[in-house]
């Protein structure tokens, strides 16, 4: 290497100092309604950000001056603000199986969703089960990445449920919890090992609550359609049993336990009694176990199969009521990329998952326009309900914090076509759904990483 290419030659950039004459720069959001539940907030104001920061959020004066180079100003009259939502339950397949998706492919869906931040399962290949991967993760997404990713340690090593993974490495390298989520923990005394780590790590553990024994072969929800179709049912009972194992150690070793895609009726009722007891735990719903039932399998449609399965209305119901009184704390996407390799085939083969960025807001504010939950409550299960139940210092527009936002039409129509989607993978039984409400910018650090445009 020849000297002269190791001498910077370029000029440094000064930093951004006002009292030094240079600019810092500015972004006003103007007039648009601001919902944040978490601070109350529910009024017609302006947001202000400097240097990719919420400098200020104050109802519009007519005094206001945001000419200049240094302002960017986005209208957003007739729109709402709500703090950037986050999504602590996706599937990014990198390393490993970029065929379906990789960070940057699920990282832009994501922006296009409306999220800001991202919490990737470790069921990787290789798994994240050791700080190598996890910075692996974590450089990729800040090369390529528009939002913020954080990673989720695996809980055992390779995901097989027999030696638990180095926690602590793991999170020094940055995880911010611990899962096997794709896979059950089968053994209870590495569950209960696992809890007592985390503890002193003080991350929260998610548990993919699913008895082995009991699933089997099940394919589909245990129920009248199954019986109907001929296809192996899952009992309600595989996710009861193992929630309830998991709540019982949890209270035994004082861990933080949040509970994956909870989809019945048995699981809210355990959790919310769990709550009422002053247990530490949390838990999260995902869009396609709201809003369809195990009814969406018949035609062997592969795009109804996951894991845990679409059940019953009545358990519908239940989860619904735990949306409204405050048992489930966020809206998870699950978001589980899959290619026509493992989707196009018969449906006892068919792998699990649906992909779910890109129609979660819609299908939360859905949940909204059919009268099941307030817009406020909506919010906070995208927002601040996720991010404490992981313990992340976001989700509000609190001053000073990462001026990240969305930017909400609240009122736009659209038709979910999955050959748009920005995700390399097409895998939803959503197709052809009719939404209203739609992310039209996603702002992270004051920029904007996401712009709908024209054409959807
Ligand atoms: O449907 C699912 N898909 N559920 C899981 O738990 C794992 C996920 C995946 O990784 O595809
Ligand atoms: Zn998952």
């Amino acid at each position: 290497m020849k000297l002269k290419s190791l001498i910077r030659t370029e000029k440094r950039e000064a930093p951004p100092d006002e009292e030094h004459g240079y600019k810092m720069k500015r972004l006003v959001v103007k007039g648009a309604r601001v919902l944040d539940p978490a601070t109350g907030l529910d009024a017609k104001l302006n947001i202000i950000a400097m240097g990719g920061r919420f400098a200020s959020i104050r109802p519009p004066h007519e005094d206001d001056n945001y000419e200049g180079a240094e302002w960017d100003v986005v209208e957003a009259e007739g729109l709402l603000v709500v703090p950037g939502l986050i999504d602590i339950h996706t599937h990014l397949r990198e390393p490993g199986f970029e065929y379906k998706e990789d960070i940057e492919s699920g990282a832009k869906a994501a922006a296009a969703g409306g999220f800001t931040t991202i919490l990737c399962m470790a069921n990787t290949e290789p798994v994240n089960d050791s700080a190598s991967v996890t910075r692996l993760i974590t450089k990729r997404a800040a090369a390529v990445s528009p939002i913020k990713v954080l990673p989720i340690g695996a809980l055992t090593k390779g995901l097989e449920g027999r030696a638990l993974s180095e926690m602590g490495e793991l999170k020094d390298a940055g995880c911010v919890a611990f899962s096997d989520d794709g896979m059950p923990v089968k053994d209870p005394a590495i569950m209960r090992r696992a809890l007592e780590y985390s503890t002193s790590l003080n991350l929260p553990v998610i548990s993919h609550a699913e008895e082995p024994a009991l699933t089997g072969g099940g394919v589909m929800n245990e129920g009248v359609v199954s019986t109907r179709m001929g296809l192996k049912g899952i009992p309600n009972a595989s996710e009861d049993v193992m929630v309830a194992r998991d709540i019982a150690l949890a209270e035994l070793t004082g861990a933080r336990l949040h509970i994956a895609h909870v989809s019945t009726r048995g699981a809210v009722d355990l959790i919310r009694a769990a709550k009422a007891r002053g247990a530490k735990v949390t838990c999260e719903a995902a869009p396609h176990h709201l809003t369809l039932d195990h009814g969406a399998v018949v035609g062997y449609d592969t795009f109804a199969k996951m894991s845990p399965p679409l059940r019953a209305e009545e358990d519908i119901a239940a989860l619904h009521a735990a949306l409204k009184d405050g048992t489930i704390d966020a809206i998870a996407t699950d978001h589980a990329p899959h290619s026509s390799i493992e989707k196009d085939v018969e449906f006892d083969a068919a792998a699990n998952g649906i992909v779910g960025l890109e129609t979660a807001l819609g299908l939360t504010l859905g949940l909204v326009g059919d009268g099941i939950i307030s817009l406020a409550q909506a919010v906070t299960l995208l927002t601040s309900g996720p991010a404490r139940a992981m313990g992340i210092n976001s989700g509000t527009l609190k001053i000073g914090a990462s001026a990240d936002m969305t930017i909400i039409d609240p009122d736009m129509e659209w038709v979910v076509e999955p050959e748009k989607f920005l995700s390399k993978s097409r895998n939803t039984p959503y197709g052809g759904r009719a939404m209203k409400g739609r992310a039209i910018r996603t702002i992270v650090g004051g920029e904007t990483v996401y712009e709908m445009s024209a054409e959807g």
